[in-house]
C-alpha cells in the first residue's frame, strides 16, 4: 500500500477534515472533476452528455456508513428517484449502490428490506442494479445480502469483487456458476495485511488471474480499471478464447481517463462509467485524490489558481 493512498484514505475517514472541504469552494469544485455535482439533475446531465458519446453509465447517489435509519429510508428514497430519472430520461444507465449506505452495518434487517424495494423498482423498469463492495468488514454481510434477494428471484442485482482481498478467487469460485454478474476492480479501501495483498504486484496478478476466470466462466462481467495494462490483458484473453465484445464490458471512473474511454468505444467495447453525484462527495474525493499523484497536483492547482 503506498503512502499516498493510504493517508488519503485515512482523511477521507475524518470527521473534522471533511467538514473543512465541504464548506471549501475551491475543493468543492476541483471535486466536480470526479464528481458529477451535488443534484440528480447534474447526475441525469452527465449520463447524457456520456451516452451521446456512445458510453453506458451507472448512476450513484454518494453516501456511506449510514447509522440512523431515517438517513438509510433517504438513501433509498433517491435511488428510487434515480431509477424514476433513468426511466423518464431514458437513460443508457443502471444504478451503483452502497449496501452501508442502507444501513447495513447498523440494522441488517433494514437495509434488506430497502435493498429489496429498490431491485423491486429497478426490475419493473428492467434496470440492472450494483452493489459496490466496500470494507473486507461488509463482504461477508453484502454477500450474505444478495444471496437472499438472489434466490428470491432478482436477478438484476450484481456484485463487485476486489482483487486485493486474498479471500477474492475463492468467492468468485463459488459466484462464477451462478449467472451473476461481476464488476471486477482492485479495491480502494485500507486493508490489513491479513485481509488484503499489500504488494500492488500480487493485486495486479490477482486482478489478471480473476479477469481470466470470469471472461472464460462468468455472466458479462465488468473489467474496472483504468489501467492500460490490465485492460490489454483482458483484451488477449477475450482474443485467445474467442470471447466477442458484446460478452464484457470495460468499465471506469467518471473523470478518469475520458480519452481512453473514447478510445475503446471507437474500437467497438463496451464502455461504462461510473457517475457519482450528491451532497457526500468528501470520502469518494479523498480516495480518488489518493490513487494517484497528479490527482492531487490537480487540486493544489486549483487551489494555487484561486490564491492567485
Ligand atoms: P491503479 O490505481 O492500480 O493504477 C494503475 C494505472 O492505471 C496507473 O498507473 C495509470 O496508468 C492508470 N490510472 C489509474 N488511475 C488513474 C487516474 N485517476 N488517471 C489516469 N490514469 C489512471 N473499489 C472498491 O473497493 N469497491 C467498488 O465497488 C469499486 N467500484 C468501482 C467502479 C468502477 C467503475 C471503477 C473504475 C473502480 C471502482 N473501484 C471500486 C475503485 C478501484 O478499486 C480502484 O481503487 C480504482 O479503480 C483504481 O485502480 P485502477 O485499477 O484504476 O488502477
Amino acid at each position: 500500500m503506498n503512502i499516498l493512498r493510504a493517508f488519503f484514505i485515512y482523511l477521507s475517514q475524518h470527521r473534522g477534515m471533511q467538514r473543512l472541504v465541504l464548506r471549501n469552494p475551491v475543493a468543492r469544485r476541483a471535486s466536480r472533476r470526479f464528481v458529477a455535482g451535488e443534484t440528480l439533475a447534474e447526475g441525469v446531465a452527465a449520463v447524457q452528455a456520456l451516452n451521446r458519446l456512445g458510453i453506458h453509465a451507472s448512476l450513484n447517489y454518494l453516501g456511506e456508513k449510514t447509522t440512523s435509519p431515517a438517513e438509510a429510508e433517504e438513501a433509498a428514497g433517491r435511488y428510487l428517484e434515480i431509477l424514476g430519472a433513468i426511466t423518464r430520461e431514458r437513460l443508457d444507465c443502471n444504478l451503483s449502490i452502497k449496501l452501508s449506505q442502507l444501513g447495513l452495518a447498523a440494522d441488517a434487517a433494514l437495509a434488506e428490506r430497502l435493498l429489496r424495494r429498490i431491485l423491486e423498482a429497478a426490475g419493473r423498469d428492467g434496470i440492472f442494479v450494483r452493489i459496490d463492495m466496500e470494507e473486507s468488514a461488509l463482504v461477508d454481510p453484502t454477500l450474505a445480502l444478495w444471496h437472499r434477494v438472489w434466490e428470491e428471484g432478482h436477478t438484476n442485482v450484481g456484485l463487485v469483487i476486489q482483487s486485493y482481498l486474498r479471500r477474492s478467487e475463492q468467492d468468485v469460485a463459488a459466484l462464477v456458476g451462478t449467472g451473476v454478474r461481476i464488476r471486477l476492480v482492485k479495491g480502494a479501501y485500507l486493508e490489513p495485511r491479513a485481509v488484503a495483498y499489500p504488494r500492488k504486484a500480487d493485486v495486479d496478478a490477482a486482478y489478471r488471474r480473476l479477469t481470466e476466470v470470469l471472461l472464460r466462466r462468468g455472466t458479462y462481467p465488468a473489467i474496472a480499471t483504468h489501467d492500460p495494462q490490465m485492460i490489454a490483458h483482458a483484451r488477449a484473453v477475450a482474443a485467445a478464447n474467442g470471447i466477442g465484445p458484446e460478452r464484457y464490458e470495460f468499465q471506469m471512473i467518471y473523470g478518469v481517463r475520458r480519452d481512453l474511454q473514447s478510445a475503446l468505444v471507437r474500437q467497438g467495447y463496451h464502455v461504462r462509467v461510473y457517475v457519482p453525484f450528491g451532497e457526500q462527495w468528501y470520502p469518494y474525493f479523498m480516495r480518488r485524490l489518493g490513487e494517484r499523484p497528479a490527482n492531487v497536483f490537480f487540486l493544489l492547482r486549483s487551489v494555487f489558481a484561486e490564491w492567485r
